[in-house]
């Protein structure tokens, strides 16, 4: 064994590990574009972008001399009295491609922080506005908000959450609507209308809840009834912005926009932990008051961390270059005629329920245990395409697909 991974196996924990069943650790010595590359020359395409984050490949230059230059110029400030260049240009360029009337950025940590904030924002709108007290939340089956204990409670009540499940609050969980159980959805609405204060949904593709896709046409309506009740619509678009879904986000699917969104992952072309929570001047107009009792009591150390917003900037210089389309287009043929393959295994029984949508392909192994994350065929399924120079991590016997755009067909 070497000396990393010896010493790895002494000191660290890693996240999501199973500990007496998984390989240890392999150490990661450089990434290049779509390739890794372990400490024996071994190379390994990154089929997730490494969680979900990567969409201009490892080792980008520009980004990296962006981060590099901005580094000997001011590499952190407390964001309360002071501001910087990096968090007011990101903030102006998000503004301008955002899936609604957002006006309004708050910056936070990663995924899971930038939920919770959507949440406490829907909560104190609802204080600070005085009047009928709305205390209810609405989330959809299947859906993964984050790990956090409020992105927890808004989460399926699954594997993930079974320690802590009494610790969570109380959540009113719907179906995710596929044209035919809008009644019902409507119905639970309907009973509990002036008591929900926001309903928060991962549009179009609920990812760590098993890859589950759902149509445009189904949630648009879905969402302008929920607006139409004053309910707060919270977009979960950590997983699906910066094009996952072939389009700059998945709300640009919908004519219907959210109050509040949320990102990271690809925000910072995944090289940096960042987060956002935007909301529309409604929202940011209940916590503008006299009474301090109505500040936004929340924060981190490293809010808008000004490495982590450079980073962001350059990514989004690298998304308005001519050539960064044509990526994802050339990943969304790929996945179209890979799936087109696909089907001769679905009916031998092998995989079942090929699905994709962007740069996202999905299916299940077919095996006899149930069809969840503690599926035994994962890691065999990881350690096989390891062999074949390939990381796919997959959720139990749910594969997906998602590598950085750069990825070229050879
Ligand atoms: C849709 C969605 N929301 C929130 C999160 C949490 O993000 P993070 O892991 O950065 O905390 C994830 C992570 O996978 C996600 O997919």
């Amino acid at each position: 064994m070497s000396d990393l991974k010896e010493k790895d196996e002494k000191y660290i924990w890693h996240p999501y590990t199973h500990i007496k069943s998984s390989a240890s650790a392999i150490p990661i010595v450089k990434g290049e574009k779509a390739i890794l590359f372990d400490e024996h020359g071994n190379k390994y395409i990154d089929g997730i972008s490494s969680w979900w984050v990567n969409i201009h490949g490892h080792g980008n230059k520009y980004i990296a001399k962006k981060i590099y230059e901005q580094a000997k110029k001011l590499e952190q400030v407390i964001f309360t009295a002071f501001t910087h260049r990096p968090a007011v240009e990101l903030a102006e360029k998000l503004l301008s491609v955002l899936p609604g009337d957002f006006t309004k950025i708050f910056y936070t940590d990663d995924g899971s922080t930038a939920i919770e904030v959507a949440i406490k924002m829907s909560i104190q709108y609802w204080r600070n506005k005085g009047g009928n007290q709305r205390s209810k939340i609405v989330a959809f089956r299947n859906s993964y908000h984050g790990d956090t204990f409020g992105a927890m409670s808004v989460s399926e009540r699954d594997v993930y959450t079974l320690a802590f499940r009494d610790k969570l609050f109380d959540v009113i969980f719907i179906e995710t609507p596929d044209g035919i159980n809008s009644e019902t959805i409507q119905t639970t609405i309907e009973n509990n209308k002036d008591e929900i204060l926001c309903f928060i949904y991962e549009p179009l593709l609920q990812g760590a809840g098993g890859m589950k896709m759902y149509g445009a046409e189904n949630l648009d309506p879905l969402l302008q009834y929920l607006k139409k009740q004053d309910i707060i619509c919270i977009a979960d678009e950590v997983l699906t912005g910066f094009y996952r879904t072939g389009k700059f986000f998945a709300g640009d699917y919908m004519d219907t926009k959210a109050d509040i969104i949320c990102l990271s992952k690809a925000l910072t072309g995944g090289t940096m932990a960042l987060g956002v929570t935007a909301c529309t001047q409604k929202i940011y107009d209940e916590f503008v008051s006299d009474d301090k009792t109505k500040t936004l009591f929340h924060g981190h150390s490293f809010t808008a961390n000004p490495l982590a917003c450079t980073a962001g900037v350059a990514s989004f210089d690298l998304i308005q270059e001519k050539g960064f389309l044509k990526g994802v287009e050339n990943i969304i043929t790929h996945h179209q005629k890979f799936a087109k393959k696909l089907y001769s295994f679905e009916k031998k029984n092998y995989i079942k329920n090929i699905r994709q949508t962007g740069t996202i392909v999905a299916f299940e192994i077919c095996t006899n245990e149930n069809d969840d994350y503690l599926n035994d065929v994962s890691d065999q399924f990881t350690s096989f395409c390891l062999k074949h120079g390939v990381y796919l991590r997959s959720m139990g016997n749910t594969i997906s697909v998602m590598p950085p755009y750069c990825t070229t067909s050879k």
